[in-house]
């Protein structure tokens, strides 16, 4: 068994973020999304990993992952050199797959509960295919999979106006070496793509088992900003433990679960967990509410902030009320002395930013 991990793609939605950096080495929690993605493969005991790269994510995602030796495998990497769809990467890999059953995993997708459970079942299965599903309340902007009452898939459509399922088609798949024919026999859909759902879609069509596996945890996608914001919530919320290497004053007030990397200073501030403060920081006469993540080597002064992802090397200066926001490496935020919303609430006077890397913004 391989593991086949897609990280080429756009990223379009998280531009201007993506603009220098994939959006698989954006943190969620304590580490990269790729990372967590690269340990369900671990854990399933997989060694033979491939990821499949863009030539502009190439270069940054090797040297995020280095020699690859944490996850106790060997890493190839493929690269895909236009984002022609999921069964374009699956094609492009072919010559690392070879007749290899092999799972796929989307590299900016997180799972509750692994893909271990998967894994195990389709061991014992004939199957040719099997997909991860999940009930969504709108399935219309996903690949949707109909069942037949013991679990197999007797149909799947990509984003039905009218679906015949709740059942979304979210991104881990297990195949074997049939799939290559599969793709072999498709064409690129109305947007250009190669579609994973129409290559399993034809392999029902040439009489193979596809089975389906039902996750019952939850199911990130880090795709977006307010994707972006909402899987650093739910993993801060679900994996972060109390761990304080850093410097905290008498004056300040660290509250409940936060994560203070080595060398971090904490002056005359409160924070308020689940918040994760990587390494070298310094915040000084600030407030720092739940579900923030702070990146290395980054100064937070006179200021507040809640719900946020803020990358490495930043500068947020007398700002009031920063939330639901993601601020790109190396950028300077500077706010006025004076709040100037003293007469509004709190909630009118929240300030909503989505920057890319270096960046300066007066307020
Ligand atoms: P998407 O999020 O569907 O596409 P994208 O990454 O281009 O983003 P956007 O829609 O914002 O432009 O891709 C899901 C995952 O699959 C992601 O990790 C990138 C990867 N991918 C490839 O590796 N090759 C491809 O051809 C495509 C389309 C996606």
């Amino acid at each position: 068994m391989k593991a086949l991990v897609l990280a080429a793609g756009k990223g379009t939605r998280l531009k201007p973020l993506t603009n220098t950096v994939p959006k698989h080495i954006l943190p969620v929690g304590d580490k990269p999304v790729l990372f967590h993605v690269l340990n369900y493969v671990k854990e399933a005991g997989i060694k033979d990993i491939g990821i499949v790269v863009s030539p502009e994510s190439g270069p940054y995602i090797e040297e995020a992952i280095g020699t690859g030796s944490e996850w106790g495998g060997q890493i190839t990497f493929i690269v895909q050199h236009e984002p022609l769809g999921l069964a374009h990467a699956v094609k492009v890999a072919k010559g690392f797959l070879g007749d290899s059953p092999f799972l796929m995993l989307l590299g900016d997708n997180l799972v509750q509960e692994g893909v271990k459970d998967f894994l195990g079942e389709f061991h014992t299965s004939s199957s040719d295919a099997s997909i991860l599903l999940k009930e969504v309340p709108d399935p219309r902007a996903f690949g949707v999979a109909e069942l037949d009452p013991s679990g197999k898939v007797i149909h799947m459509v990509e984003k039905p106006q009218k679906p015949k399922s709740n059942l979304a088609i979210i991104g881990v798949y297990l195949f074997t070496a049939e799939i290559h024919k599969a793709i072999a026999q498709i064409k690129p859909s109305w947007r250009g793509e190669l579609e994973i759902t129409d290559a399993i879609q034809k392999l029902l069509e040439m009489g193979k088992v596809i089975r389906s596996h039902l996750l019952q945890g939850w199911w990130l996608d880090i795709g977006s900003n307010d994707g972006l914001i909402e899987a650093n919530r739910v993993v801060l919320d679900a994996f972060l433990e109390r761990d304080i290497k850093g410097k905290v004053d008498k004056q300040s007030s660290i509250v409940g679960r936060v994560e203070i990397g080595e060398a971090t200073e904490i002056e005359n501030s409160l924070v308020q967990g689940p918040v994760f403060i990587a390494a070298n920081c310094r915040i000084k006469n600030s407030l720092v509410k739940p579900f923030t993540n702070i990146r290395a080597e980054t100064v937070v002064e006179d200021s507040s902030l809640e719900r946020s992802v803020i990358l490495e090397n930043c500068q947020i200066l007398k700002i009031k009320h920063l939330a639901n926001s993601v601020i790109g490496k190396n950028t300077k935020l500077t706010g006025q002395d004076k709040d100037p919303g003293e007469a509004c609430t709190e909630q009118s006077r929240r300030i909503r930013l989505f920057i890319g890397d270096d960046c300066k913004v007066e307020l």
